[in-house]
């Protein structure tokens, strides 16, 4: 493998430093798998990130639910935690869901309970800087102080949330989940995708990123493909398994990326927006394609000294 195809694409909104760390571990002879795991750990402890791990944006009850998911393109195997609360690093507990169970996802209550027989750190998620951005949202949707401390209130009357959440989805912030692609000297390939999911979701929602095949998936021979944006659409498309059985099937990287985001861009309601990286795992070249102008993409080969960042291709539907 030449050092120009050794290589880390992630998101726009990842700090350079984090994945040149990533690139210096690959330097060193670390695994595609730890690198992955790393810069994505990185990321989730970032306290500026409001779309994921620490400071994520919570759900509409204002409780931080984390979804991850990590995916080996060598054999294929994943794991995957979705609805996740109060654990440091999300994705440390969906790599060790494919490497310690015959699992690949584990959801809410049963995989914090994975996190704590694994020993994963525990941490409150929410900080006072994403809990003011929650109230401010839920105040322009029309909520009084009284509806919100109630929200909140464990021993309150359960509020009647399916109106509150469509209310605040048609107002949505953030939802940028963090893609992480790593190939190793060996030609391996991992992707790790970690998200504090859509803001204000419904408790308990999951999104594409712990979804096999709709947010993440990796297969050495081909390539791996991986989407941020409004999940549910990456769901009902199948959008990161369908972009890589393009390559499979013989489109081009462009061609294929186009496809997905076209499919997408079919489903999408005003103000909603999709965007894939992909990795085409014969040329090694990478790429980005989105469904709205403004979403960037990082990447750092071996042979260079920082990332270099660029625009994702706009798909017209
Ligand atoms: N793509 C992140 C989410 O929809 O949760």
């Amino acid at each position: 493998m030449e050092s120009k195809d050794i290589l880390i694409l992630a998101n726009g909104e990842i700090r350079d430093e984090i994945i040149a760390a990533g690139i210096e571990m690959l330097r060193t002879g670390a695994s595609a798998d730890d690198v992955a795991e790393k810069v994505a750990r990185d990321v989730e402890d970032d306290a500026d990130e409001h779309s994921v791990g620490f400071s994520g944006l919570p759900n509409v009850l204002g409780v931080v639910e984390l979804d991850a998911s990590f995916m080996e393109g060598r054999n294929r195997r994943a794991g995957a935690v979705a609805g996740v609360r109060n654990f440091r690093n999300p994705i440390v507990l969906a790599r060790a869901v494919m490497e310690r169970t015959p699992h690949v996802l584990l959801v809410g209550a049963g995989a914090e309970r994975f996190g704590d027989e694994i020993g994963a750190e525990r941490k409150e998620m929410l900080t006072e800087a994403a809990r003011n951005i929650w109230i401010e949202r839920m105040h322009k949707i029309g909520l009084s102080d009284f509806d919100i401390q109630a929200l909140q209130n464990p021993l309150a009357p359960q509020a009647a949330l399916i109106d509150i959440v469509q209310r605040a989805f048609n107002m949505r912030d953030g939802s940028d989940t963090m893609n992480v692609f790593v190939r190793d000297a060996s030609g391996h390939i991992v992707t790790a995708v970690t998200t504090s999911g859509v803001a204000w979701k419904y408790p308990g929602r999951a999104g594409d990123s712990p979804i096999i095949g709709a947010g993440n998936y990796a297969d050495d021979r081909y390539g791996a493909a991986a989407c941020m944006g409004l999940g549910e659409i990456a769901i009902r498309v199948g959008a990161s398994a369908r972009g890589v059985h393009n390559l499979r099937f013989g489109m081009s990287m462009d061609e294929a990326g186009a496809d997905v985001c076209r499919e997408m861009s079919s489903y999408l309601a005003k103000g909603q927006w999709v965007r894939m990286l992909m990795l085409d795992a014969k040329t090694g070249s990478v790429g980005g394609y989105a469904t709205a102008e403004g979403l960037h993409y990082k990447v750092q080969r071996l042979n260079e000294d920082r990332p270099t960042k660029y625009e994702a291709m706009k798909i017209a539907a």
